[in-house]
């Protein structure tokens, strides 16, 4: 049995994606004759026709790799469905790609973004399947997408650094972790890298909760605080629109949200404060072994799907078992943290401030 297949990595990069490529095409070429067309920087080599056929050797060694060997592209164009003055018809021309290059199936690694997309083609009638991947864990329908652990040991690391100098110091040290609007990685490495107050987006935090968990640290003894903030977190005096906060933060020329934080900090308490922001190191170098046994993992069971012709699905862990979703299951909505979760209730178990 025959298989030409499509492969593109499409949003944000993230440690794991060669992981998951090989994954994919080493089961393929153990369950059935495949061969892979690459399709450069997601979306957009699949509108341009940008596209090779891969050798078979070209997959080993990326294993411990990060980043995609294919390229990746974010939302190369905003809408795939709108008709922009470039009067190009997406869609359209990546059927049209699609077709021409003869592919039995697509296979596409991505996030919320990439999901939505490769759902719109199935539903044009492509075989596509999808691999979750993304630092911000944020995929709905899995319980973790690959990539997203590497994240956490990163910034678990930052944490841990940063504990150090904020001791000898005796500051306050705000720490800005990625996520888009989910707070996973902010959760996670926050309770591995023992901050002492945790800000997500999904709990809008309220200042004078924040200051008082720091002047309760200093009324105990202790010299320094660790505050670890997502990037979506939010003052709720700022209000809960998107919008609306960033323009007030921009007039006051705050450059992000936990600027705006360390300012308030510094103010009302008069401590010293500093903000960390280690940014796309966090989705940077080479997947921990969780990550790529998570994705080698994810990568064989889409060949399985492929093999069974099972396409319109995104593959997903669910309750510890490797499966997969319907494509509209995984584009229907964003996995945020709940906020009665068990790691969230943890922290609250052991005194950590979610600025309640
Ligand atoms: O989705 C992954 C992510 O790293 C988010 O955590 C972050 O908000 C965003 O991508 C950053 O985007 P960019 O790579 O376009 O700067």
């Amino acid at each position: 049995m025959k298989r030409k297949i499509g492969i593109l990595t499409s949003g944000g990069d993230c440690p794991g994606l060669n992981a998951a490529i090989r994954g994919v095409a080493k089961a393929s070429y153990e369950l059935f004759d495949a061969e892979f067309i690459g399709i450069a920087d997601g979306y957009r080599g699949l509108i341009e026709g940008d596209y090779r056929t891969m050798k078979r050797r070209e997959f080993s060694g990326i294993l411990t790799l990060g980043g995609t060997i294919l390229g990746t592209s974010r939302r190369p164009y905003r809408n795939m469905r709108v008709i922009e003055d470039d009067n190009v018809d997406k869609v359209a021309a990546m059927k049209a790609n699609y077709k021409k290059m003869g592919l039995d199936c697509l296979v596409t690694l991505g996030g919320n973004g990439t999901h939505k997309t490769a759902n719109l083609l199935s539903e044009e009638g492509l075989n596509v399947i999808g691999l979750p991947k993304t630092i911000d864990n944020d995929i709905y329908g899995t319980d973790v997408t690959f990539g997203f652990h590497t994240a956490v040991d990163i910034a678990t690391g930052v944490v841990d650094r940063i504990h150090t100098t904020a001791n000898s110091h005796g500051r306050i040290m705000v720490i800005e972790l990625m996520g888009n609007k989910a707070g996973w990685l902010t959760l996670y490495a926050g309770i591995a890298g023992g901050a002492d107050i945790v800000l997500l987006p999904e709990i809008p935090y309220n200042m004078d909760s924040v200051i008082a968990s720091i002047e309760h640290r200093i009324e105990t003894g202790h010299g320094f605080t660790i505050i670890v903030v997502a990037e979506g977190a939010y003052d709720k005096a700022l209000g809960s629109k998107r919008k609306e906060r960033a323009a007030k933060l921009a007039e006051n020329n705050f450059a992000s949200g936990s600027h705006y934080l360390a300012h308030q900090i510094e103010s009302i308490t008069g401590l010293e404060t500093r903000v960390v922001v280690p940014g796309h190191y966090q989705r940077g170098g080479s997947p921990s072994p969780y990550d790529r046994l998570l994705s080698t993992q994810f990568g064989s069971y889409a060949a399985h799907l492929i093999r069974d012709e099972n396409y319109g699905q995104t593959v997903a862990m669910i309750n510890g078992r490797v499966t997969s979703n319907p494509l509209k299951i995984a584009a229907s909505q964003t996995k945020f943290v709940p906020i009665d979760h068990q790691m969230v209730q943890c922290g609250r178990d052991i005194g950590i401030c979610f600025g309640e």
